[in-house]
Protein backbone atom coordinates (compact mmCIF):
# COMPACT_ATOMS: atom_id res chain seq x y z
CA UNK A 1 0.00 0.00 0.00
CA UNK A 2 1.19 3.53 -0.60
CA UNK A 3 1.01 5.99 2.14
CA UNK A 4 -1.68 7.83 0.64
CA UNK A 5 -3.60 4.46 0.74
CA UNK A 6 -3.22 3.79 4.00
CA UNK A 7 -3.65 7.26 5.31
CA UNK A 8 -7.52 7.06 3.87
CA UNK A 9 -7.59 3.85 5.86
CA UNK A 10 -6.82 5.33 8.99
CA UNK A 11 -8.80 8.15 8.27
CA UNK A 12 -12.08 5.60 7.83
CA UNK A 13 -10.99 3.64 10.86
CA UNK A 14 -13.06 5.18 13.07
CA UNK A 15 -16.48 4.68 11.08
CA UNK A 16 -15.95 0.90 11.29
CA UNK A 17 -16.67 1.10 15.51
CA UNK A 18 -20.13 0.60 15.31
CA UNK A 19 -21.97 3.44 16.89
CA UNK A 20 -24.79 3.26 19.42
CA UNK A 21 -27.65 1.66 18.43
CA UNK A 22 -31.42 3.21 18.73
CA UNK A 23 -32.70 0.83 21.29
CA UNK A 24 -33.39 -0.06 24.74
CA UNK A 25 -30.46 -1.20 26.05
CA UNK A 26 -30.67 -3.92 29.40
CA UNK A 27 -28.47 -3.45 32.39
CA UNK A 28 -25.81 -6.07 31.58
CA UNK A 29 -25.61 -3.86 27.94
CA UNK A 30 -25.74 -0.73 29.71
CA UNK A 31 -22.95 -1.94 31.50
CA UNK A 32 -21.04 -3.30 28.46
CA UNK A 33 -21.61 -0.11 26.32
CA UNK A 34 -20.06 2.49 29.51
CA UNK A 35 -17.17 0.14 29.64
CA UNK A 36 -16.39 0.30 26.00
CA UNK A 37 -16.62 4.08 25.47
CA UNK A 38 -14.44 4.03 28.82
CA UNK A 39 -12.04 1.79 27.38
CA UNK A 40 -12.35 3.75 23.71
CA UNK A 41 -11.79 7.13 25.30
CA UNK A 42 -9.55 6.43 28.84
CA UNK A 43 -8.48 10.29 28.51
CA UNK A 44 -11.64 11.56 29.43
CA UNK A 45 -13.71 9.21 30.99
CA UNK A 46 -14.27 7.54 33.98
CA UNK A 47 -17.01 5.07 35.14
CA UNK A 48 -17.39 4.05 38.93
CA UNK A 49 -20.93 2.97 40.78
CA UNK A 50 -22.01 4.59 43.41
CA UNK A 51 -23.99 1.99 45.60
CA UNK A 52 -26.34 -1.05 44.23
CA UNK A 53 -29.83 -1.30 43.94
CA UNK A 54 -32.49 -3.75 46.09
CA UNK A 55 -31.25 -6.67 43.39
CA UNK A 56 -28.08 -5.89 43.44
CA UNK A 57 -27.57 -3.74 40.17
CA UNK A 58 -25.28 -1.32 39.71
CA UNK A 59 -25.47 2.32 39.86
CA UNK A 60 -23.18 3.13 36.96
CA UNK A 61 -22.10 6.81 36.42
CA UNK A 62 -20.16 8.30 33.90
CA UNK A 63 -17.86 10.72 33.76
CA UNK A 64 -16.79 13.11 30.49
CA UNK A 65 -14.52 15.81 31.18
CA UNK A 66 -10.77 17.09 30.60
CA UNK A 67 -9.79 15.89 34.36
CA UNK A 68 -12.47 12.63 34.68
CA UNK A 69 -10.95 11.13 38.12
CA UNK A 70 -11.40 14.02 40.34
CA UNK A 71 -12.67 17.61 40.93
CA UNK A 72 -9.92 20.33 39.32
CA UNK A 73 -10.50 24.12 41.38
CA UNK A 74 -12.22 25.94 39.02
CA UNK A 75 -14.48 23.25 37.38
CA UNK A 76 -18.00 23.04 38.12
CA UNK A 77 -19.55 19.25 38.63
CA UNK A 78 -22.66 19.05 36.60
CA UNK A 79 -24.86 15.78 37.04
CA UNK A 80 -27.54 14.16 34.86
CA UNK A 81 -29.70 11.11 36.34
CA UNK A 82 -32.12 9.25 34.27
CA UNK A 83 -34.51 6.28 35.48
CA UNK A 84 -35.38 7.03 38.80
CA UNK A 85 -38.76 6.01 38.15
CA UNK A 86 -37.98 2.24 36.17
CA UNK A 87 -40.60 2.71 33.59
CA UNK A 88 -39.48 6.15 32.39
CA UNK A 89 -37.23 4.98 29.90
CA UNK A 90 -36.33 7.52 27.23
CA UNK A 91 -33.69 9.79 29.74
CA UNK A 92 -31.63 6.56 30.10
CA UNK A 93 -31.31 6.08 26.04
CA UNK A 94 -31.27 9.70 25.69
CA UNK A 95 -28.16 9.93 28.19
CA UNK A 96 -26.24 7.03 26.48
CA UNK A 97 -26.53 9.02 23.48
CA UNK A 98 -25.22 11.74 25.14
CA UNK A 99 -22.12 10.52 25.96
CA UNK A 100 -21.40 8.85 22.03
CA UNK A 101 -22.16 12.66 21.15
CA UNK A 102 -19.73 14.33 23.73
CA UNK A 103 -16.84 11.86 23.06
CA UNK A 104 -17.45 11.49 19.31
CA UNK A 105 -17.45 15.17 19.13
CA UNK A 106 -14.68 16.33 21.58
CA UNK A 107 -11.53 17.27 19.60
CA UNK A 108 -13.34 17.72 16.26
CA UNK A 109 -16.25 20.43 17.59
CA UNK A 110 -15.25 23.48 19.25
CA UNK A 111 -18.22 23.87 21.43
CA UNK A 112 -17.87 20.16 22.50
CA UNK A 113 -14.26 20.35 23.27
CA UNK A 114 -14.51 23.72 25.13
CA UNK A 115 -17.33 22.26 27.25
CA UNK A 116 -15.44 19.19 28.42
CA UNK A 117 -12.88 21.15 28.92
CA UNK A 118 -14.19 23.18 31.31
CA UNK A 119 -17.09 21.02 32.73
CA UNK A 120 -16.93 17.66 34.82
CA UNK A 121 -19.89 16.18 33.39
CA UNK A 122 -21.44 12.81 35.50
CA UNK A 123 -24.64 11.04 33.86
CA UNK A 124 -26.47 8.23 35.90
CA UNK A 125 -28.30 6.68 33.49
CA UNK A 126 -30.74 4.83 35.58
CA UNK A 127 -31.37 5.72 39.31
CA UNK A 128 -33.63 2.05 39.49
CA UNK A 129 -32.44 -0.43 37.27
CA UNK A 130 -34.58 -2.72 39.35
CA UNK A 131 -37.56 -0.91 38.20
CA UNK A 132 -36.58 -1.00 34.79
CA UNK A 133 -36.02 -4.44 34.49
CA UNK A 134 -39.69 -5.15 35.72
CA UNK A 135 -41.13 -2.64 33.27
CA UNK A 136 -41.27 -3.16 29.02
CA UNK A 137 -42.10 -1.26 25.83
CA UNK A 138 -44.91 0.28 24.51
CA UNK A 139 -46.43 0.47 28.45
CA UNK A 140 -47.22 3.94 28.11
CA UNK A 141 -49.26 4.88 31.28
CA UNK A 142 -48.88 1.85 34.14
CA UNK A 143 -46.99 1.91 36.89
CA UNK A 144 -45.05 -1.20 36.66
CA UNK A 145 -42.15 -0.82 37.44
CA UNK A 146 -42.65 2.74 38.73
CA UNK A 147 -41.06 1.86 41.95
CA UNK A 148 -37.63 0.18 43.26
CA UNK A 149 -38.40 -3.29 44.75
CA UNK A 150 -39.36 -2.49 47.68
CA UNK A 151 -42.18 -0.78 46.75
CA UNK A 152 -41.02 2.69 47.21
CA UNK A 153 -41.35 5.79 44.75
CA UNK A 154 -37.66 7.11 44.43
CA UNK A 155 -39.01 10.34 43.80
CA UNK A 156 -40.46 10.30 47.32
CA UNK A 157 -37.88 9.21 49.01
CA UNK A 158 -35.25 11.86 50.07
CA UNK A 159 -35.53 13.99 52.86
CA UNK A 160 -37.68 17.13 52.53
CA UNK A 161 -37.55 20.86 53.88
CA UNK A 162 -41.02 21.44 54.02
CA UNK A 163 -42.71 18.22 55.96
CA UNK A 164 -41.20 14.89 57.75
CA UNK A 165 -40.75 11.89 55.08
CA UNK A 166 -41.10 8.89 57.42
CA UNK A 167 -40.30 6.73 54.11
CA UNK A 168 -37.30 3.89 54.91
CA UNK A 169 -34.50 5.65 52.74
CA UNK A 170 -33.86 2.97 50.04
CA UNK A 171 -30.97 1.70 49.01
CA UNK A 172 -31.02 3.89 45.69
CA UNK A 173 -31.89 7.02 47.19
CA UNK A 174 -28.92 6.64 49.80
CA UNK A 175 -26.47 6.15 47.05
CA UNK A 176 -27.34 8.96 45.25
CA UNK A 177 -27.40 10.92 48.94
CA UNK A 178 -23.61 9.70 49.40
CA UNK A 179 -22.75 10.67 45.72
CA UNK A 180 -24.22 14.06 45.89
CA UNK A 181 -22.21 15.11 49.12
CA UNK A 182 -19.16 13.54 47.82
CA UNK A 183 -18.90 16.31 45.12
CA UNK A 184 -19.93 20.09 44.83
CA UNK A 185 -22.45 19.15 42.03
CA UNK A 186 -23.66 22.78 40.83
CA UNK A 187 -26.44 21.85 38.41
CA UNK A 188 -28.14 19.37 37.60
CA UNK A 189 -31.45 17.35 36.06
CA UNK A 190 -33.39 14.61 36.41
CA UNK A 191 -35.12 12.95 33.41
CA UNK A 192 -38.98 11.45 33.49
CA UNK A 193 -41.53 10.61 31.12
CA UNK A 194 -45.46 11.06 31.29
CA UNK A 195 -45.61 14.45 29.93
CA UNK A 196 -43.12 16.93 28.32
CA UNK A 197 -42.58 19.80 30.30
CA UNK A 198 -39.61 21.10 32.69
CA UNK A 199 -40.33 21.41 36.17
CA UNK A 200 -37.90 23.31 38.85
CA UNK A 201 -38.49 23.50 42.42
CA UNK A 202 -40.00 24.34 45.17
CA UNK A 203 -42.26 20.86 44.57
CA UNK A 204 -43.39 20.81 48.28
CA UNK A 205 -44.07 24.35 48.62
CA UNK A 206 -45.42 27.45 47.04
CA UNK A 207 -43.60 29.85 48.61
CA UNK A 208 -40.74 31.46 45.73
CA UNK A 209 -37.27 30.06 45.89
CA UNK A 210 -34.84 32.51 46.55
CA UNK A 211 -33.25 31.56 42.95
CA UNK A 212 -36.87 31.65 41.24
CA UNK A 213 -35.14 33.75 38.21
CA UNK A 214 -32.58 31.03 37.20
CA UNK A 215 -35.02 28.33 37.75
CA UNK A 216 -37.55 29.73 35.15
CA UNK A 217 -34.40 31.03 32.83
CA UNK A 218 -32.55 27.20 33.51
CA UNK A 219 -36.17 25.30 33.10
CA UNK A 220 -36.99 27.38 29.59
CA UNK A 221 -33.63 27.06 28.26
CA UNK A 222 -33.91 23.44 28.02
CA UNK A 223 -37.51 23.81 26.75
CA UNK A 224 -36.90 25.91 24.03
CA UNK A 225 -34.70 24.06 22.64
CA UNK A 226 -37.05 21.42 22.01
CA UNK A 227 -39.66 22.39 19.97
CA UNK A 228 -42.32 19.61 21.14
CA UNK A 229 -42.07 20.75 25.10
CA UNK A 230 -42.05 24.18 23.91
CA UNK A 231 -45.02 24.29 22.42
CA UNK A 232 -46.64 23.08 25.99
CA UNK A 233 -49.65 21.12 24.30
CA UNK A 234 -48.00 17.89 22.84
CA UNK A 235 -48.83 15.27 25.09
CA UNK A 236 -52.77 14.36 24.92
CA UNK A 237 -54.73 16.37 27.75
CA UNK A 238 -52.13 18.88 28.88
CA UNK A 239 -52.54 22.45 28.04
CA UNK A 240 -51.87 24.52 30.91
CA UNK A 241 -48.17 24.81 30.59
CA UNK A 242 -46.60 27.76 29.12
CA UNK A 243 -43.38 27.81 27.13
CA UNK A 244 -42.85 23.98 28.41
CA UNK A 245 -42.08 25.03 31.91
CA UNK A 246 -43.83 25.26 35.22
CA UNK A 247 -43.27 25.28 38.94
CA UNK A 248 -42.95 21.82 40.32
CA UNK A 249 -45.74 22.85 43.15
CA UNK A 250 -48.05 24.56 40.97
CA UNK A 251 -48.47 21.26 39.03
CA UNK A 252 -48.80 19.50 42.14
CA UNK A 253 -46.71 19.18 44.85
CA UNK A 254 -44.21 16.43 45.58
CA UNK A 255 -42.62 15.62 48.87
CA UNK A 256 -39.84 13.62 49.21
CA UNK A 257 -38.78 14.69 45.34
CA UNK A 258 -35.18 14.60 44.32
CA UNK A 259 -35.05 18.41 42.74
CA UNK A 260 -35.56 19.90 46.08
CA UNK A 261 -33.25 17.68 47.70
CA UNK A 262 -30.22 18.96 45.06
CA UNK A 263 -31.53 22.49 45.98
CA UNK A 264 -32.33 23.02 49.90
CA UNK A 265 -29.32 20.68 51.24
CA UNK A 266 -26.84 20.23 48.31
CA UNK A 267 -26.62 23.90 46.95
CA UNK A 268 -26.95 21.90 43.52
CA UNK A 269 -29.84 23.82 41.24
CA UNK A 270 -31.70 20.21 39.88
CA UNK A 271 -34.79 20.73 37.62
CA UNK A 272 -37.01 17.61 36.38
CA UNK A 273 -37.46 16.71 32.65
CA UNK A 274 -40.76 14.96 31.35
CA UNK A 275 -39.73 14.00 28.16
CA UNK A 276 -42.20 11.85 26.41
CA UNK A 277 -45.93 11.27 26.84
CA UNK A 278 -45.59 7.96 26.82
CA UNK A 279 -43.44 6.59 29.56
CA UNK A 280 -42.06 3.48 27.91
CA UNK A 281 -42.37 4.70 24.08
CA UNK A 282 -41.60 2.03 21.24
CA UNK A 283 -38.09 1.90 20.66
CA UNK A 284 -38.81 3.17 16.58
CA UNK A 285 -39.61 6.59 18.35
CA UNK A 286 -36.10 6.43 20.23
CA UNK A 287 -34.38 8.66 17.30
CA UNK A 288 -37.01 10.79 17.31
CA UNK A 289 -36.44 12.09 20.87
CA UNK A 290 -32.70 11.90 20.65
CA UNK A 291 -33.01 14.39 17.87
CA UNK A 292 -35.58 16.31 19.77
CA UNK A 293 -33.75 16.35 22.99
CA UNK A 294 -29.55 16.64 21.60
CA UNK A 295 -29.57 20.52 21.60
CA UNK A 296 -31.63 20.93 24.90
CA UNK A 297 -28.84 17.98 26.68
CA UNK A 298 -25.97 20.59 25.25
CA UNK A 299 -27.34 23.98 26.08
CA UNK A 300 -28.24 23.03 29.57
CA UNK A 301 -25.23 21.46 30.58
CA UNK A 302 -23.56 24.90 29.14
CA UNK A 303 -25.35 27.06 31.61
CA UNK A 304 -23.54 25.68 34.74
CA UNK A 305 -20.89 28.25 33.47
CA UNK A 306 -23.52 31.22 34.19
CA UNK A 307 -22.90 33.83 37.23
CA UNK A 308 -19.57 33.29 39.28
CA UNK A 309 -17.36 31.74 40.73
CA UNK A 310 -14.50 31.68 43.04
CA UNK A 311 -12.81 31.02 46.13
CA UNK A 312 -13.12 32.42 50.12
CA UNK A 313 -9.08 32.70 51.00
CA UNK A 314 -7.96 33.63 54.67
CA UNK A 315 -5.12 36.77 55.16
CA UNK A 316 -2.63 34.12 53.96
CA UNK A 317 -3.92 32.91 51.04
CA UNK A 318 -5.37 29.71 52.65
CA UNK A 319 -8.90 28.11 51.07
CA UNK A 320 -11.70 28.25 53.97
CA UNK A 321 -13.94 25.28 54.57
CA UNK A 322 -17.68 26.35 55.68
CA UNK A 323 -17.13 29.73 54.87
CA UNK A 324 -20.98 31.46 54.10
CA UNK A 325 -21.40 32.61 51.10
CA UNK A 326 -24.61 34.97 51.11
CA UNK A 327 -26.45 36.93 48.38
CA UNK A 328 -28.42 39.79 49.39
CA UNK A 329 -32.05 39.31 48.91
CA UNK A 330 -31.47 35.38 47.97
CA UNK A 331 -30.82 34.10 50.90
CA UNK A 332 -31.44 30.26 51.10
CA UNK A 333 -33.10 27.97 53.46
CA UNK A 334 -30.13 26.65 54.01
CA UNK A 335 -26.75 29.04 53.58
CA UNK A 336 -24.56 28.61 51.40
CA UNK A 337 -20.99 27.24 52.06
CA UNK A 338 -17.79 26.73 50.33
CA UNK A 339 -16.22 23.57 49.97
CA UNK A 340 -12.53 21.85 51.39
CA UNK A 341 -11.22 24.00 48.65
CA UNK A 342 -12.67 27.01 49.81
CA UNK A 343 -15.09 27.40 46.80
CA UNK A 344 -18.33 28.81 45.62
CA UNK A 345 -20.59 28.82 42.36
CA UNK A 346 -23.34 30.60 41.87
CA UNK A 347 -25.64 30.43 39.15
CA UNK A 348 -26.99 33.94 38.50
CA UNK A 349 -28.63 35.82 35.85
CA UNK A 350 -26.10 38.94 34.74
CA UNK A 351 -27.23 41.77 37.02
CA UNK A 352 -25.20 43.60 40.25
CA UNK A 353 -25.08 42.06 43.06
CA UNK A 354 -24.46 42.13 47.10
CA UNK A 355 -22.31 39.63 48.28
CA UNK A 356 -21.55 38.73 52.33
CA UNK A 357 -19.28 36.35 53.19
CA UNK A 358 -19.13 35.23 56.80
CA UNK A 359 -16.46 33.22 58.55
CA UNK A 360 -16.98 32.90 61.71
CA UNK A 361 -17.44 36.46 63.60
CA UNK A 362 -16.12 38.15 60.77
CA UNK A 363 -17.85 39.19 57.75
CA UNK A 364 -16.91 40.95 54.44
CA UNK A 365 -19.57 42.56 51.91
CA UNK A 366 -18.62 42.85 48.17
CA UNK A 367 -20.60 44.22 45.15
CA UNK A 368 -20.44 42.92 41.97
CA UNK A 369 -21.62 43.33 38.57
CA UNK A 370 -21.65 39.90 36.36
CA UNK A 371 -21.39 40.09 32.85
CA UNK A 372 -23.22 38.20 30.00
CA UNK A 373 -20.65 35.38 29.56
CA UNK A 374 -19.71 35.08 26.33
CA UNK A 375 -17.72 31.95 26.93
CA UNK A 376 -18.24 28.81 28.85
CA UNK A 377 -16.43 29.53 32.68
CA UNK A 378 -18.42 32.09 34.72
CA UNK A 379 -16.64 34.76 36.18
CA UNK A 380 -14.42 34.46 39.10
CA UNK A 381 -13.93 36.40 42.21
CA UNK A 382 -11.67 35.75 44.91
CA UNK A 383 -12.81 36.75 48.42
CA UNK A 384 -9.92 37.42 50.66
CA UNK A 385 -9.81 38.28 54.20
CA UNK A 386 -7.54 40.93 55.31
CA UNK A 387 -7.63 40.12 59.10
CA UNK A 388 -7.06 36.78 61.19
CA UNK A 389 -9.91 34.61 60.83
CA UNK A 390 -10.76 31.25 63.00
CA UNK A 391 -11.70 28.35 60.89
CA UNK A 392 -15.56 27.92 60.89
CA UNK A 393 -16.42 24.97 62.98
CA UNK A 394 -17.64 21.80 61.39
CA UNK A 395 -21.53 21.66 61.63
CA UNK A 396 -23.39 18.32 61.31
CA UNK A 397 -27.25 17.57 60.30
CA UNK A 398 -29.13 18.14 56.45
CA UNK A 399 -28.62 21.48 56.87
CA UNK A 400 -26.84 22.69 59.58
CA UNK A 401 -27.90 26.38 60.52
CA UNK A 402 -31.09 26.17 58.28
CA UNK A 403 -32.85 29.38 58.53
CA UNK A 404 -36.58 28.36 57.90
CA UNK A 405 -37.45 31.49 56.88
CA UNK A 406 -39.78 30.39 54.14
CA UNK A 407 -42.05 33.20 54.62
CA UNK A 408 -40.01 35.79 53.40
CA UNK A 409 -41.43 35.85 50.20
CA UNK A 410 -44.32 35.94 48.16
CA UNK A 411 -46.71 32.99 47.38
CA UNK A 412 -47.04 31.48 44.08
CA UNK A 413 -50.61 31.56 42.82
CA UNK A 414 -52.28 27.98 42.36
CA UNK A 415 -54.09 27.66 38.66
CA UNK A 416 -57.16 26.30 40.15
CA UNK A 417 -57.90 24.31 37.03
CA UNK A 418 -54.78 22.86 37.27
CA UNK A 419 -54.82 22.13 40.24
CA UNK A 420 -57.71 20.28 39.69
CA UNK A 421 -56.60 18.54 36.97
CA UNK A 422 -53.39 17.38 38.79
CA UNK A 423 -55.22 15.64 41.93
CA UNK A 424 -57.67 13.79 39.39
CA UNK A 425 -54.83 12.92 36.90
CA UNK A 426 -51.42 13.52 37.45
CA UNK A 427 -51.17 11.74 40.94
CA UNK A 428 -48.28 9.21 39.49
CA UNK A 429 -46.62 10.75 36.66
CA UNK A 430 -43.49 12.94 37.84
C1 LIG B 1 -29.93 -8.32 27.76
O1 LIG B 1 -30.17 -8.27 26.37
C2 LIG B 1 -29.36 -9.17 25.62
C3 LIG B 1 -29.60 -8.88 24.15
O2 LIG B 1 -30.95 -8.91 23.87
C4 LIG B 1 -29.69 -10.58 26.02
O3 LIG B 1 -28.84 -11.48 25.31
C5 LIG B 1 -29.46 -10.75 27.50
O4 LIG B 1 -29.88 -12.04 27.91
C6 LIG B 1 -30.22 -9.70 28.27
N1 LIG B 1 -29.83 -9.77 29.68
C7 LIG B 1 -30.71 -9.82 30.63
C8 LIG B 1 -30.16 -9.91 32.01
O5 LIG B 1 -31.91 -9.78 30.43
C1 LIG C 1 -20.71 21.65 17.49
O1 LIG C 1 -21.45 21.30 18.65
C2 LIG C 1 -22.44 22.24 18.98
C3 LIG C 1 -23.02 21.81 20.33
O2 LIG C 1 -23.61 20.56 20.25
C4 LIG C 1 -23.46 22.34 17.88
O3 LIG C 1 -24.44 23.30 18.21
C5 LIG C 1 -22.77 22.72 16.60
O4 LIG C 1 -23.70 22.69 15.54
C6 LIG C 1 -21.60 21.80 16.29
N1 LIG C 1 -20.86 22.33 15.17
C7 LIG C 1 -20.68 21.67 14.05
C8 LIG C 1 -19.85 22.36 12.99
O5 LIG C 1 -21.14 20.55 13.86
C1 LIG D 1 -13.21 36.69 66.74
O1 LIG D 1 -12.77 35.49 67.33
C2 LIG D 1 -11.39 35.49 67.67
C3 LIG D 1 -11.03 34.10 68.15
O2 LIG D 1 -12.02 33.57 68.97
C4 LIG D 1 -11.13 36.57 68.75
O3 LIG D 1 -9.76 36.61 69.06
C5 LIG D 1 -11.57 37.92 68.20
O4 LIG D 1 -11.45 38.90 69.18
C6 LIG D 1 -13.01 37.86 67.72
N1 LIG D 1 -13.32 39.11 67.04
C7 LIG D 1 -14.49 39.77 67.23
C8 LIG D 1 -14.64 41.02 66.43
O5 LIG D 1 -15.33 39.38 68.00
C1 LIG E 1 -15.17 34.39 30.54
O1 LIG E 1 -16.13 35.40 30.77
C2 LIG E 1 -16.14 35.93 32.10
C3 LIG E 1 -17.22 36.97 32.19
O2 LIG E 1 -18.45 36.45 31.86
C4 LIG E 1 -14.79 36.52 32.42
O3 LIG E 1 -14.79 36.97 33.77
C5 LIG E 1 -13.71 35.48 32.24
O4 LIG E 1 -12.46 36.06 32.42
C6 LIG E 1 -13.78 34.88 30.84
N1 LIG E 1 -12.84 33.79 30.76
C7 LIG E 1 -12.02 33.64 29.72
C8 LIG E 1 -11.11 32.46 29.79
O5 LIG E 1 -12.03 34.40 28.79
C1 LIG F 1 -45.36 31.61 58.32
O1 LIG F 1 -46.42 32.52 58.47
C2 LIG F 1 -47.53 31.99 59.17
C3 LIG F 1 -48.66 33.01 59.11
O2 LIG F 1 -48.16 34.31 59.20
C4 LIG F 1 -47.11 31.67 60.60
O3 LIG F 1 -48.19 31.11 61.32
C5 LIG F 1 -45.97 30.65 60.55
O4 LIG F 1 -45.50 30.40 61.84
C6 LIG F 1 -44.83 31.16 59.68
N1 LIG F 1 -43.84 30.11 59.49
C7 LIG F 1 -42.56 30.33 59.61
C8 LIG F 1 -41.68 29.16 59.35
O5 LIG F 1 -42.10 31.41 59.90
ZN1 LIG G 1 -41.18 9.98 36.80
Amino acid sequence: MTAAVSLIWLGLLPLLVQSLDFTYHNSSQLEAILKDFNSRYPAITYLYSIGKSVEGRDLWVFVVGKYPTKHTVGIPEFKYVANMHGNEAVGREILLHLIEYLLTNYQSNATVTQLVTNTRIHLLPSMNPDGFAASSPNDCDSVNGRFNKNGYDLNRNFPDAFEENKDPVQPETQAVMGWIKSETFVLSANFHGGAMVASYSYDNSYTVPPDNDVLMYLAQKYSENNLQMYSSNSCPGFSGFTNGITNGAVWYKVKGGMQDYNYIYNQCVEITLEVSCCKYPDPSTLQGFWNDNKVSVIEYIKQVHMGIKGQVLDMNGKPILNAIVDIQGRSRMCPYKTNKNGEYYFLLRPGTYTFKVTVSNKSMEKTLTIPQSSNLSAMTYNFQFTEQTTIPATTSGLCSQATQDSNRSSTLQVDLVMFFFNVLVLYNTL
